[in-house]
């Protein structure tokens, strides 16, 4: 184990750690929104910036690529830093003109408007609320592998969605990306017995439907992706009921073996 300190504050990590994860761990607040401790260092928002003052390369960085050391030592807001964090959330302010989470952090800035041009899109699949901040991607393929959505176009002209924006076979309806967005840009729906990836081309994905009860519970190909990585007994009991009735069928698995003990005594 080593020891830095934040803010003056001395912490204990373990040599190697994420200083944004030691900080989070500590109860230390740094706005961030493109980090996810499951996903690899990708430092794209730039909202996480920290000052290096001792042990280190000396200066402004970021924290979520900052692994940490011995003797580190880190201030994570200073006059320049705010100078740094307002400048980008003016930028963010224009680039997600409707994303609530982007303006509750500005405001918190003192930034409420912004110089530069809005970019305000008339049906924007990500409801003019997307940063870029590149989250949605990666999980879809670092996590579940699918791949999905990318980035198209370049510059100003950035976006993210499907190729071509067609609809894609490669999406399995999880939603894990919309789970992970910063700024809830991603938007999907259920109709009848299936999911309708509204900000991914409309893409369409079926549900799993309970034998039992006959509600459409979850997107089946991901079920099945999901099932294949388990054990074959595991398998078995997940396989076709719902969350609810497999409770309930485990609950009148649990009675009858009751009974059958109290007989058989
Ligand atoms: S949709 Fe959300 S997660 Fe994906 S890049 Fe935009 S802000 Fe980030
Ligand atoms: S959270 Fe560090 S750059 Fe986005």
């Amino acid at each position: 184990m080593i020891h830095l300190i934040i803010d003056g504050k001395t912490c204990i990590a373990e040599e190697g750690e994420i200083l944004l994860s030691v900080a989070r761990r500590e109860g230390i607040e740094i706005p961030a929104f493109c980090y996810d401790e499951t996903l690899a260092p990708y430092g794209a928002c730039r909202m996480c910036l920290v000052d290096v003052i001792k042990g280190g390369q000396k200066g402004i960085t970021t924290s979520c690529t900052l692994q940490v050391s011995d003797g580190l030592e880190v201030l994570t807001e200073t006059p320049e830093i705010n100078r740094l964090r307002k400048a980008l959330l003016e930028l963010y302010l224009a680039q997600a003109p409707r994303a609530e989470t982007i303006k509750a952090l500005a405001e918190r800035y003192g930034v409420t408007k912004t110089r530069f041009a809005k970019k305000v899109v008339r049906e924007d699949p990500l409801q003019n609320r997307c940063i870029l901040c590149g989250l949605c991607i990666r999980v879809c393929s670092e996590i579940i592998g699918a791949g999905a959505i990318n980035y198209i176009g370049r510059g100003q002209f950035t976006e993210i969605n499907t190729p071509f924006y067609e609809e894609t076979e490669s999406c399995m309806g999880c939603g894990a990306c919309a789970e992970v967005c910063p700024t809830h840009a991603i938007a999907y729906k259920d109709i009848a017995g299936t999911r309708v990836m509204t900000s991914w081309s409309e893409t369409k994905v079926l549900l799993k439907q309970c034998p039992s009860c006959g509600k459409f519970y979850a997107p089946l190909p991901f079920t099945a992706f999901a099932l294949e990585k388990l054990d074959p007994p595991i398998q078995e009991d997940l396989k076709d009921l719902c969350p609810a009735c497999r409770k309930r069928e485990a609950v009148r698995k649990t009675i009858l073996l009751k009974m059958e003990g109290t007989l058989e005594s």
